[in-house]
């Protein structure tokens, strides 16, 4: 067992931001490489980060001789990457798990590990909890994943790697299977110094450790080389970014922008708290997109107070008016937890007034669940009962859909530059793309437009998307 260093233990209050989904995501389909050594599968949950992380472990795989399997029935190797960001993200990972105990006794030379925040935060205990587990291997030691499993496959021992600080963050990340041309991903920052008191993140992902800016410069240019035209760069506090020597996210920006090829740039999550001046006026820029993830977590005091976020809600709207003054088309999008602790019907009042003075393009909701090793847990009773959590969180997402609906209808008849990355989900005669805003809009068009830019006119707004139709050249 490779049993590295112990993790440190962290302050008992802890958080950051990160922007997650609770579906299980398999790597998009993509041309089969058929791999001389077998295949392998893997799940991930969880942020934008771990989607990323998982295409750092298929490059691995891959360069070990590994192929994609179309499912874990097929596979040799299934990889769950996974999320503890609230409670239902980690048992969904434990009900997969459990089919897995099923597969490995029809197949027993299956080689199944763990990765992610789910294995950083049970360490030994996931072999216990799992007998039939081979690895269990933390975010930070992601880059050793191709010499564990060679361990594993020459040895059958198994390996727990959850050493949280001893690696460089994103080492290894030129090695990636991309999947999400003609977007790339690029880890800039990881980890979350905040220990806001409902979140987990702190102790899964450990301390703020950043990129150097000319690493980071050298692989935009290598990637635009060969097509990217969009990089995602992120952080759990990605706004906090600052190389040793000095330059901070609004520096990477600007240089990165200058780069043959990039077209578009965007970064997430950021922290209200350390949203600069710096970073506003970079993100002035033409290629900087119209869009941001800004996650407010509650629009009340008393609750911002005991979540320890750092700001107030006028500290908050005075980044918003700076936001929208330097760039008054900006989409905005944010966190809520309805239920914490204490939350009151009048503490959620002032969240459901803040989505209106705001106006949000789009609002990931949760409610409250008590986290391993947070203050919240250890100190504040989880006094909100389910129900009211879920009344709260119905209405919550109701009257956002409700202020939400005729501003996208108010989008119909604008020509908006889609950036587009594949075809649509409905049907085979339209391509998808994104706006710089960050929407989703589909229009008819062939494979051949995937990967360029393409001005089209809006002719719907739907729930979740826009339909269009091109209206200019593309390029
Ligand atoms: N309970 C519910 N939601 C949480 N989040 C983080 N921790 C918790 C928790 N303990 C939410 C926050 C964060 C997002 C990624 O997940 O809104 O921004
Ligand atoms: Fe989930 Fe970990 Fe990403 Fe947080 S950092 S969203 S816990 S995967």
């Amino acid at each position: 067992m490779s049993d590295l260093l112990p993790i440190v233990p962290a302050s008992p209050d802890a958080t950051s931001d990160a922007h997650c989904e609770d579906s299980p995501r398999p790597l998009p389909p993509r041309a089969k490489v058929d791999g001389p050594r077998g295949r392998y599968f893997i799940h991930t949950w969880g942020c934008q980060m771990n989607v990323h992380d998982s295409e750092r472990m298929a490059g691995q795989l891959e360069h070990l001789g590994f192929g994609q399997a179309d499912s874990e029935e097929d596979a040799d190797i299934v990889l769950l990457n996974t999320c503890t960001v609230r409670e239902t993200s980690a048992a969904k990972v434990y009900g997969k798990l459990g089919d897995l105990r099923r597969l490995k006794r029809a197949n027993e030379k299956m080689v199944v590990g763990v990765c992610g925040c789910l294995a950083q935060q049970e360490r030994d205990a996931l072999f216990a909890k799992a007998p039939h587990l081979d690895l269990v291997i933390g975010p930070r030691a992601i880059p050793q994943l191709a010499r564990h499993v060679e361990s594993i496959l020459e040895t059958r021992q198994r390996v727990r790697d959850t050493a949280p600080w001893t690696e460089t963050v994103g080492a290894g990340s030129e090695e990636s299977l991309r999947q999400s041309f003609p977007k790339a991903f690029l880890t800039i920052q990881e980890g979350c110094d905040k220990f806001c008191t409902f979140c987990v993140v702190p102790f899964t992902r450990g301390r703020e450790k950043c990129r150097p800016l000319d690493v980071l410069l050298a692989e935009i240019e290598g990637l635009a080389d060969r097509g990217f035209r969009e990089f995602e760069m992120l952080g759990q506090n990605v706004n906090c970014y600052r190389d040793d020597a000095g330059h901070d996210l609004a520096d990477l920006l600007l240089r990165a922008a200058d780069i043959r090829g990039v077209e578009r740039l965007r970064f997430v999550t950021s922290h209200p708290r350390h949203l600069s001046d710096r970073i506003v006026a970079a993100m002035a820029h033409e290629k900087v997109a119209r869009a941001l993830h800004l996650p407010v977590q509650s629009g009340s005091d008393a609750v911002l107070a005991r979540m320890e976020r750092d700001y107030t809600r006028a500290d908050y709207m005075a980044r918003i008016a700076r936001l929208k003054a330097m760039n008054p088309d900006i989409a905005l999008q944010t966190d809520i937890i309805v239920g914490f602790p204490g939350e009151t019907e009048d503490d959620f009042q002032a969240t459901l007034s803040l989505l209106e003075e705001v106006a949000y393009e789009g609002v990931y909701s949760f409610k409250y669940s008590p986290r391993p090793y947070t203050k919240a847990a250890k100190s504040f009773e989880d006094d909100v009962p389910e129900s009211v959590k879920a009344d709260r969180l119905a209405r919550l997402q109701a009257y956002q859909d409700q202020l939400q609906a005729p501003r996208d209808a108010a989008r119909v008849g604008l020509v908006e530059e889609v950036l587009v990355d594949g075809m649509s989900k409905r049907s085979d005669a339209e391509v998808a793309g994104r706006t710089s805003r960050n929407r989703v809009v589909n229009f008819p068009g062939a494979p051949d437009l995937i990967g360029l830019l393409v001005p089209v006119r809006v002719t719907e707004a739907r729930a979740h998307s826009f339909r269009g139709e091109i209206a200019g050249p593309t390029r």
